[in-house]
């Protein structure tokens, strides 16, 4: 029988290698800096019966059926999101489909709640000012940002992400929180928050934040309609995926200011061209899909996603962590 091996899109924590080997899993590592291409992703995962993927790569109706033949069992993301990753196609083709779950939940709310922060104070703006040389004395009027204590957070997804960004927010900033109502929470939330619909959602929040999975559903689900009806005042947070927002037409809102302002952790397309208006606009922050990049969520990244090779590649075993 042909000995089974893995296939690794690109550099990663060292650890996903270390377990790996102690398994006598054989792997071959991506080493360029950039992501592969299309074809090159098809290539370099040729006969391999795992894949350990990152969100870069897409796995689809033009790549899954060929890999699949060519003994493709499992396909180990090094994400929680996986909407780079058609899971009918997956499934179509029984090749079984892993995620990273909690173990970024903590980093990516960390950083969620650092561009409310930011943004609330316009902690880029104002620093950038000092920098310019503009700051000639202390003003009265200058700088004002928006108190969090006693405003509104809407949630749109209350999922791990969403629950930790509420709960924090609630409990350490005073926030009163409002969320998406969605079929069944998991478990009950264990602080307060009130479900609302989508227009209320949208009126009553101060600031909006997004944790929605991407799906035909959550596409484009924040438009020019929508916008419109946010408060002139409310910033809108995205640390979930850009294609979850019409980005030319949040760029006109925010030009009109018709919201005061957005952070976008994640953007469409990514990588964000440096001549996107976005980048032009002062009431807008921009960071490079940084949710999970802390040493501790990158590393236990690695570890869940090489352990879930292992598990089913090497003891025949499902790992928890199955999204198909
Ligand atoms: C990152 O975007 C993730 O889904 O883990």
């Amino acid at each position: 029988m042909k000995k089974m091996t893995v296939a690794i899109t690109r550099k990663l924590h060292p650890v996903a290698f270390q377990i790996l080997q102690d398994a006598q899993l054989d792997y071959v590592v991506w080493h360029k800096e950039l992501p592969p291409t299309a074809s090159e992703l098809l290539n370099f995962c040729t006969g391999h019966a795992g894949v350990l993927s990152m969100v870069t790569d897409h796995f689809n109706q033009h790549n899954i059926p060929a890999l699949a033949q060519q003994g493709l069992k499992i396909i180990a993301n090094n994400a929680v999101g996986v909407d780079n990753i058609d899971l009918d196609q997956a499934k179509k083709h029984k090749v079984l489909v892993t995620n990273t779950p909690d173990v970024l939940t903590e980093s990516t709310a960390e950083l969620t709640i650092a561009l409310i922060l930011a943004l609330a104070r316009n902690l880029v703006g104002s620093g950038q000012f000092i920098k310019d040389g503009k700051w000639q004395t202390w003003g009265p009027l200058d700088h004002m940002g928006m108190e969090l204590s006693g405003k509104t957070l809407g949630i749109l997804g209350m999922g791990r992400i969403g629950q930790s960004v509420a709960r924090k927010m609630a409990l350490a900033f005073n926030m009163q929180v409002i969320y998406l109502k969605q079929t069944a929470l998991k478990q009950e939330l264990d602080f307060p928050a009130r479900p609302v619909d989508l227009a209320t959602l949208l009126t009553e929040s101060d600031v909006l934040s997004l944790h929605a999975a991407l799906t035909k559903d959550t596409r484009a689900l924040i438009g020019a309609k929508e916008l419109g009806s946010m408060k002139k005042s409310a910033l809108l947070i995205n640390t979930a995926r850009g294609a979850l927002i019409v980005q030319a037409e949040l760029v006109a809102a925010l030009q009109a200011q018709q919201i005061a302002g957005a952070a976008l952790d994640v953007t469409d397309p990514e990588p964000l061209p440096a001549t996107s208006p976005l980048l032009a606009l002062p009431n807008a922050l921009v960071t490079p899909h940084i949710g999970s990049a802390t040493r501790e969520a990158r590393s236990n990244m690695a570890k869940l996603a090489a352990q879930s090779l292992v598990s089913y590649l090497k003891e025949q075993k499902i790992p928890a962590n199955i999204v198909r």
